[in-house]
């Protein structure tokens, strides 16, 4: 089966293309704007079709011939409006699903993307989910909880301040999920029968936790403690703003973040054992983070 798979270097692309080449047998066509980032995938056999998924004319001829695809839009804080941003990328990929008639496609979406206003940047997800519903067919779409990567944001208030700077308070729970799960998920779904009608799969990790919670984990994994602090949302702005966000991506961000504190970035379906995924935040926090922050 020939599949498509953009962001081969981002969290879950490229754990998901990893999986498809130890599974073998797979035909696989990454799009990529830096193919020297993907040194290990190209000798084992994939193939990579350079470009940016903002050009949708690139989109449409890499994907040609594909089978399969699985489409995530890339976050950037640099663009003046998130949802549009995301809106037009996910026209580019369901152009490009239409035009070469490609008969089975994931789509990476979010918790809280059925919520028409208020949750920021997963407004464009929203939007997302709806283009690719009117443009395709055999579409699944996975809507993960909060990525436990999230926390790859704090690694120098951790390593230098013992601190994890959130502008949320310290008993606000999310279901937090390790992007490894997430990939698993998408791997076995997009080599699995295509949907026949579009499908949601909601992914919530193991469990909810709550910050506090996790900076204990944090602190008992990495051997110092570490505070969970909440920040204001003029302080978080400051924040965004400082990782190069501009004025409309870091409003879109503390939009997402009001939502949460205020309890209204939910599923709309409970946990299930379907939902559940396996990796603990504990062990996360062993095999992924303390390394990282250990240098
Ligand atoms: N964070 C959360 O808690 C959360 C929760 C639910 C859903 N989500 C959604 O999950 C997605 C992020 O997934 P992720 O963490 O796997 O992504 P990621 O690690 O941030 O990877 C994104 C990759 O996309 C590539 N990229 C960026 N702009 C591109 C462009 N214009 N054209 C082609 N490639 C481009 C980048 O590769 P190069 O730089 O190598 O080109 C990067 O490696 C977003 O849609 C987000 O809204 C996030």
């Amino acid at each position: 089966m020939r599949i498509a798979i953009t962001t081969p270097t981002g969290n879950i692309g490229r754990s998901l293309t990893k999986r498809l080449l130890d599974q073998g047998g797979h035909d696989l066509i990454l799009l990529a704007r830096s193919p020297d980032k993907l040194k290990q995938e190209q000798p084992r056999g994939a193939k990579v079709a350079q470009g940016d998924l903002e050009d949708a004319v690139y989109v449409k001829k890499a994907t040609q011939g594909a089978d399969a695809f699985f489409f995530l839009c890339p976050p950037n804080f640099g663009v003046p409006d998130y949802r549009a941003y995301y809106g037009e990328l996910a026209k580019a990929g369901a152009d490009a699903v239409k035009a070469n008639t490609i008969k089975h496609t994931v789509l990476l979406s979010s918790v809280g993307a059925h919520l028409p206003e208020g949750m920021g940047p997963i407004l464009g997800l929203h939007d997302a989910e709806k283009i690719f519903v009117q443009a395709t067919q055999g579409l699944t779409i996975l809507r993960p909880g909060w990525f436990m990567e999230n926390y790859f944001w704090q690694l120098e208030p951790i390593k230098h301040m013992n601190s994890i700077f959130v502008p949320l308070s310290g008993d606000v729970t999310a279901p937090m999920i390790a992007t490894t799960d997430i990939a698993e998920r998408a791997a076995r779904v997009i080599t699995g029968p295509a949907a026949s009608q579009p499908k949601i799969v909601s992914l919530h990790g193991p469990k909810d936790y709550s910050m506090d919670e996790c900076a204990k984990i944090i602190s008992q994994g990495i051997g110092k403690e570490v505070r969970h602090v909440q920040i204001t949302s003029e302080q978080a702005k400051v924040s965004f703003l400082g990782m190069g966000a501009t004025e409309g991506v870091a409003e879109a961000m503390l939009e997402m973040y009001a939502a949460f504190q205020a309890g209204k970035l939910k599923d709309e379906v409970p946990r299930s054992p379907d939902t559940t995924t396996p990796t603990t935040f504990e062990t996360f926090v062993k095999d992924v983070l303390a390394p990282v922050l250990r240098g």
